[in-house]
């Protein structure tokens, strides 16, 4: 694993879309796998302003989300397909037919974790995978104790989880109680891994994935059998190493 350090989160996030940048306009197809939540925000706002500034197109570019809450429609404000939209896909000139994230509120949601796994092998899979962590280390919504072997499936959300996640509903009941996730062998099929860590809270789990053991109990920790993953972490998140 290939560590870069960055100096808060404003320069993590500058590198972050830097490095994304470089491979959208040097490749002439690519599928990415993209992140939500607090850690991706600031790329994904650097990399809309890069699309102003240097005409970065999106026109070749497929991308696949990680995952998505059981129960909420795409035009729900908490959806991530939501989410996705409002910070960057509405911002660059990317086909959003090109755009996946799992229908969380998909009539049948085992069907669609198998229909969404299936979709990414047709589509030759994700060329590169952006990754941030939660603080128990869970890598998408896959918790602790998740099988190294899982592929996209239906996960009951920790209350920490949901907790860590309240800040963006009104209130903690707001919070569904299930997700669809890309499983750990989903992401690890990936070619690259770019793993994003920022701030203090996130210490304890980057510790353990720089130092820890390959452990089922800490997801994140799966990394270490990848062979191409780069990480960028802040101060704050190295504090702990
Ligand atoms: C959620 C997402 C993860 C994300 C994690 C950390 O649980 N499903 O993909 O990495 O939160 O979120 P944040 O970046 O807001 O700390």
């Amino acid at each position: 694993m290939k560590l870069i350090e960055a100096k808060d989160y404003e320069e993590m996030s500058a590198k972050a879309a830097e490095y994304l940048a470089n491979k959208i306009h040097t490749s002439k197809k690519i599928t990415l796998g993209l992140a939500t939540g607090g850690t991706p925000e600031g790329t994904y706002r650097n990399l809309i302003e890069d699309y102003m500034q240097n005409d970065t197109s999106y026109r070749h570019v497929t991308t696949f989300n990680l995952d998505e809450y059981v129960g909420l429609a795409g035009d729900h404000p908490n959806s991530y397909r939501y989410f996705m939209n409002k910070k960057l896909f509405d911002h660059i000139d990317i086909q959003k037919s090109n755009t996946y994230v799992p229908r969380g509120n998909a009539r049948d949601i085992k069907q669609e974790c198998l229909d969404y796994e299936k979709l990414l092998e047709d589509k030759s899979g994700i060329d590169l995978q952006l990754l941030g962590i939660g603080s128990n280390g869970h890598i998408g919504f896959n918790e602790p104790g998740t099988p190294f072997d899982s592929k996209t499936h239906v996960v009951e959300l920790t209350p920490s989880t949901r907790e860590a996640n309240a800040r963006y509903f009104s209130s903690l009941e707001q919070v569904p109680t299930k997700a669809i996730s890309m499983g750990i062998a989903t992401i690890m099929k990936a070619r690259e891994i770019l793993l994003l860590v920022s701030g203090e809270k996130k210490s304890e789990a980057l510790a353990q994935l720089l130092e820890g053991d390959i452990t089922e109990k800490n997801p994140v920790s799966v990394l270490k059998k990848h062979l191409n993953v780069t990480i960028i972490a802040d101060h704050a998140a190295l504090a702990a190493k």
